[in-house]
């Protein structure tokens, strides 16, 4: 089978989040399974590395509709672990100075995107059997599929698959796009229209043939409108084409046995390494490391969604038990501030690093001792899955994706491999922090039994990248 896989972002070219981990992985073991896949994504000419830059080939280039006007459209192409990537180039729309997203005109930069990928296959006559289009920058993929080329002649009998990785970003904006930026018939406007604006994410599910998210859970919690930040009333008519698959990690990029980004390496058989890790972690942040107090890492954006309201509340509690806890991220001000306070309030127990520093994040996975997710909502989590990886036990927030990864401790079937409370309040959050304290400190053959397993559960792409196939097989009718 030939898959297209459609992204506004991929390891390693760029990223701003989890799409792109999953962008950069899964392609790879759909290939490793014997199948072709191409990934296209913009030419983000300031943010992708001279280093891979060099790589690219310049291939094509040609005119693209936006609205009624033509855009320029670049193709550059590099091969990468079996993987074809095309890049499509305009600088009017991805040459910008800061970060990928988050501009006046970002529906324009990717209804552009998404024309622009239907012309490349088209011009190059790529005609693949499923196109797999991601979150709402590509959601106008199947849109424009239907619309404007599913009855051309090398263009017939594709699938689309429209894979959310997080609802809340759904692409709205005023009506007045539809037909002079998007270039979208009055005709199709109740596809395009929700709750009086247009809607990239509900056109999608209106019109892909299937419907994915990153998690089992996932997928039928944002049939409630708690979770569903107000399209559930969509997603319920459509439940016969949607399902849900737990997204998988890059187990050799992330290997505690080959890592040489960590200060020591380490294996479930020689975890000696994860101590100096522990060691080399506290040092380098400039915490005392002498006692054995456990080290609880949070790595996430500062945004409420993950639950930083739960840590606010019980900070002091948390330090309480004996905990030393490192942050990194950034986000709200709201969040930078108090962890910078519980910094000089907890000078010896307490670490913030404010900002994204991939090299740190990685040194927390492998040198803490439990990892902190207490999430308000999360699609699927790759943190919990890389922390495991590393023997750092994940205490989570039974949702989503983390409810699917990480079974409780306390399951009588002895599946578990972290600590999960279901409500979100600071009080069960801090049980399960407690609970995950006391078996540190309080049995450690135990504790070691449980890292073992951790470091032992697989969540290699090999499993979902076998959903993922069957899903493409059914639409093809293999
Ligand atoms: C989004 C979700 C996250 C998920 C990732 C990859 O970033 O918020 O939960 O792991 O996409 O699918």
């Amino acid at each position: 089978m030939k898959i297209i896989y459609a992204t506004s972002e991929a390891q390693p070219f760029a990223a701003s989040g989890g799409l792109a981990d999953v962008a950069g992985s899964l392609p790879k073991a759909l290939v490793e399974e014997g199948h072709e896949c191409i990934v296209v994504m913009p030419y983000y000419v300031n943010t992708i590395k001279d280093s891979h830059k060099k790589n690219f080939k310049y291939v094509d280039n040609f005119y693209v509709s936006v609205g009624w006007r033509a855009q320029y459209c670049g193709v550059f192409q590099t091969e990468l672990n079996g993987v074809t990537y095309y890049f499509l180039d305009n600088e009017y729309y991805f040459k910008r100075d800061w970060g990928l997203y988050s501009y006046y005109d970002d529906g324009e930069r990717f209804a552009f995107f998404s024309r622009a990928v239907m012309e490349l296959i088209q011009k190059f006559d790529l005609r693949p059997d499923v196109i797999n289009a991601n979150d709402w920058q590509c959601a106008l993929i199947p849109v424009y599929y239907n619309l404007y080329y599913r009855n051309n002649y090398n263009m017939q009998n594709i699938h689309t698959v429209f894979t959310i990785h997080n609802i809340q970003y759904q692409g709205r904006y005023g009506m007045e796009l539809l037909e002079e930026i998007l270039g979208i018939p009055q005709y199709y406007r109740s596809v395009m229209e929700y709750d009086r604006d247009v809607n990239f994410m509900k056109a999608a599910i209106e019109v892909s043939e299937k419907v994915t998210t990153v998690s089992p859970t996932y997928a039928t919690e944002i049939l409630d409108p708690w979770f569903s930040h107000g399209l559930d009333r969509i997603l319920k008519g459509k439940e016969y084409k949607t399902c849900g698959f737990l997204n998988g990690i890059d187990t050799d990029m992330y290997d505690p046995e080959k890592d040489a980004t960590i200060p020591a390496k380490f294996s479930v058989k020689s975890k000696t390494g994860k101590k100096t890790c522990k060691q080399k972690l506290l040092e380098e942040l400039g915490l005392p490391s002498e006692d054995d107090a456990p080290v609880i890492g949070l790595v996430s954006r500062l945004v409420e969604h993950k639950g930083f309201d739960l840590v606010k509340n019980v900070f002091d509690e948390i330090v309480g038990l004996g905990c030393k806890v490192v942050i990194l991220g950034s986000g709200e001000a709201q969040y930078e501030n108090f962890f910078n306070e519980m910094h000089y309030r907890y000078p010896d127990k307490v670490s913030f690093t404010c900002g994204y520093v991939p090299a740190l994040a990685k040194k927390i996975y492998a040198g803490a001792d439990m990892f902190l997710m207490p999430s308000k909502s999360e699609p699927c989590g790759l943190a919990q899955m890389i922390s495991l990886r590393y023997g750092t036990i994940p205490v989570v927030r039974a949702t989503g994706g983390l409810k699917d990864s990480i079974p409780d401790y306390g399951e009588p079937d002895g599946s578990g491999l972290g600590f999960t409370f279901q409500t979100y309040n600071a009080q069960d959050m801090l049980g399960a922090v407690r609970r995950c304290t006391e078996l540190y400190y309080g049995d450690k053959k135990a504790w070691g039994a449980l890292v073992t397993k951790a470091m032992k559960a697989d969540f290699s792409w090999k499993r979902s990248a076998k959903l993922y196939i069957g899903l493409y097989k059914e639409l093809c009718g293999q």
